[in-house]
């Protein structure tokens, strides 16, 4: 690779690359992300390989290995270019036959292409699928167009053009006065001032200075910092290497989680070739400027991707939280001035320098510019990454993009904000997605976790997940915290499992407040917020709970029975058959009765009774009537 020594040598490469591909050669971009390597995307990898080399097709056709689009529950995600022509869910037997019609032939295979589940319509390119249409994927819609595991493919697409503006046309304090007017808030949680952070850290005396990219990501069901990361490396590293320059700072350190295998091997291979084309080291493109990155692998505990925890891991000790008596951004790693942003921070930096503040400014709200990365799962037709301008509504992400909630059941809530966010009821569903609106309403924007619930979600038992997964992951060392969660699972525990009092309501609210305002960090002052917020949003169901013992949505087990109809019992045997308990007795022509003193209420024979027969019938907050635990009946028909 030739080290480059000025961004007109960077120009020079680019145009070389370009010059060097046709662009309408025929290029098959297969999704290489977790998620559709998950579903088997290194077959379908495999298969087009071997048929482009059967066919002979070897020089004509060019093979690329992306990164994460987003749309991974339609994985494995195929792409042909020229054309843009997208295929969803695609299996290694399917190549064939995309090779010889759409790649030979140039025809379309309807069957792979996204189909409209209300109106049966065809949508073949990316901006005709709902899902993408109504986004605005300035971060992630590169994915697809890269290998992330080949740099000419980023410089093809102008990258690094940022980094040599900054470097060349523009002195650190005009950096971070653009990334200051851009008012780009931090991605990883609190929505900080990016632009303050850096000033902070340069402003601080002391040298060496650090800057660190958050990739640890322990929210269940959060994959966007893992997108970009492996699909997208160099943005993140520009980024960084912009910031490092703005801030002072000649090291940096690359967080991500040891659970993260590809996108540590991608940043590794990232780092390497930046290194060999002079992007990064030392004197980068000719500037003088020195700048190096080291890749730390973190352990994988929730509370290592607070600020001062994972600083102390990557000091070689336990990451767990310190007290931030002074700021980490003034004394960090090592006690230096250290500036942490997270891996979507970062990778808006270059866009902010290229396209400049005002530009920034023209997309998103009042108090939150540019675009957010959304992790949507739950019940929601559409899962995947999301990405959209700030301030499109809660409706607009689940219903728009996410294609509504499955089988026609009914939106009851969306949790923000990771673990410690909150559960917005439907009448806020045309709130506008933006840092302020979402603490308003009690929860917050987090690191952009998305987890859509149903009817049948009882949201005592959500309150209790969270609490549960934030009990265990808690690190023990301040009192409010650990104390304060096991006292709340307790709590919740007691009241989904049929026991709660009168007062409990009331205690939960003290210990809130408690932990709310002791806790020595974020894990501990947010971590009430589920609990809070289904209490203020769902009262009623703490109180079926707590009074009538009564789950409304028949999900608390120790609340929940289940009974066999005789006069709808058809004796098929179904139930029967598939009860992992060996709870329902009954023959061939003999009504099905089930043991309540054996059932472990999994709901088995609730969901695979069928349809037509409805036999199987749910009680909460009153026992099954003594007359149904008991039988020897036989089918009327049988009688006859
Ligand atoms: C318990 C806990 C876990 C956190 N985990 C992450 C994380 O995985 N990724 C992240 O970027 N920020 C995480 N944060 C927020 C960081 O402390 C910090 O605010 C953030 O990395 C700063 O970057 P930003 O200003 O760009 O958001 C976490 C905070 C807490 C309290
Ligand atoms: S991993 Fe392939 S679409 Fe997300």
């Amino acid at each position: 690779m030739p080290r480059l020594n000025s961004p007109a040598e960077l120009e020079g490469l680019r145009q070389e690359i370009l010059s060097r591909r046709d662009p309408d050669k025929p290029v098959i971009a297969i999704c290489a992300g977790t998620g559709c390597l998950a579903l088997g995307a290194d077959k379908v990898i495999a298969a087009f390989k071997e048929e482009i080399k059967k066919q002979g097709l070897e020089a004509q056709v060019d093979i690329r290995e992306t990164g994460c689009p987003g749309f991974c529950e339609k994985g494995t995600i195929v792409v042909i270019y020229p054309e843009g022509i997208y295929y969803l869910q695609v299996k290694p037997e399917d190549v064939p036959e995309i090779v010889s019609e759409t790649i030979k032939s140039k025809r379309v295979i309807d069957r792979l292409v996204y189909t409209d589940p209300s109106t049966g319509e065809k949508a073949i390119l990316e901006s005709e699928i709902p899902f993408y249409k109504n986004q605005k994927r300035l971060l992630i819609g590169e994915n697809i167009k890269i290998d992330p595991r080949n740099i000419d493919d980023y410089l093809a697409i102008g990258g690094y053009g940022a980094l040599g503006k900054a470097l060349f046309e523009m002195t650190p304090e005009q950096v971070l006065e653009e990334v200051k007017r851009a008012d780009l808030r931090g991605r990883g949680g609190g929505g900080f001032s990016a632009g303050r952070k850096w000033q902070s850290t340069r402003d601080a005396p002391d040298e060496p200075k650090y800057v660190i990219v958050n990739c640890d990501e322990g929210d269940p069901g959060a994959f966007m910092d893992r997108a970009l990361m492996e699909g997208n490396p160099h943005s993140v590293i520009e980024g960084l290497i912009i910031g490092a320059y703005a801030i002072g700072s000649h090291e940096g350190f690359i967080y991500v989680r040891q659970e993260y295998p590809l996108a540590v091997e991608n940043v590794g291979i990232a780092i390497k070739q930046a290194e060999e084309y002079g992007l990064l080291g030392s004197n980068i493109l000719g500037s003088g400027f020195d700048f190096t990155i080291k890749v730390h692998r973190g352990a994988g505990a929730f509370v290592s991707g607070e600020s001062s925890a994972l600083m102390t891991a990557i000091e070689g000790r336990v990451g767990e939280p310190r007290p931030k008596y002074i700021r980490t951004a003034i004394k960090g790693i090592w006690d230096q001035p250290s500036n942490l942003n997270n891996v979507e921070t970062w990778a808006n930096v270059p866009l902010i320098i290229e396209n400049g503040a005002d530009w920034y400014n023209s997309i998103g709200t009042e108090g939150s510019k540019g675009t957010k990365i959304f992790s949507l799962v739950g019940k929601v037709n559409n899962t995947g990454l999301v990405e959209v301008p700030m301030g499109v509504t809660l409706r607009d992400i689940i219903f728009d993009i996410g294609g509504g909630v499955p089988e026609g059941k009914r939106f009851k809530a969306v949790q923000t904000g990771g673990p410690s966010g909150g559960c917005i009821p439907e009448q806020y569903l045309d709130s506008p997605v933006d840092f302020d609106e979402l603490s308003k309403l009690g929860s917050m924007m987090g690191s952009g976790g998305m987890i859509v619930m149903d009817e049948d979600t009882c949201m005592v038992d959500v309150a209790r997940y969270f609490i549960d997964f934030l009990c265990d992951e808690s690190c023990g060392k301040c009192i409010p915290c650990r104390e304060g969660l096991k006292r709340m699972r307790e709590i919740l525990n007691r009241i989904v499992g049929g026991e709660g009092r009168e007062s409990d309501i009331e205690l939960l609210g003290q210990v809130s407040l408690v932990m709310a305002r002791a806790s020595l960090c974020a894990l501990g002052t947010s971590a009430p917020n589920p609990v809070l917020t289904t209490m203020r949003y769902f009262a009623d169901e703490y109180r079926a709970h707590i009074e009538q013992k009564r789950c409304l949505a028949f999900v608390c087990k120790k609340l929940v029975s289940y009974y066999i109809d005789p006069s709808r019992c058809q004796a098929c045997r179904i139930c029967l058959r598939d009860c992992p308990a060996d709870a329902i007795s009954g023959g061939k022509n003999q009504i099905h009765v089930i043991d309540q003193a054996k059932c472990t209420k999994c709901g088995t024979c609730f969901d695979v009774c069928p349809s037509r027969f409805q036999a199987v019938n749910r009680l909460s907050g009153e026992p099954v009537p003594a007359s149904l635990q008991t039988g020897e009946r036989v089918l009327a028909r049988a009688k006859k």
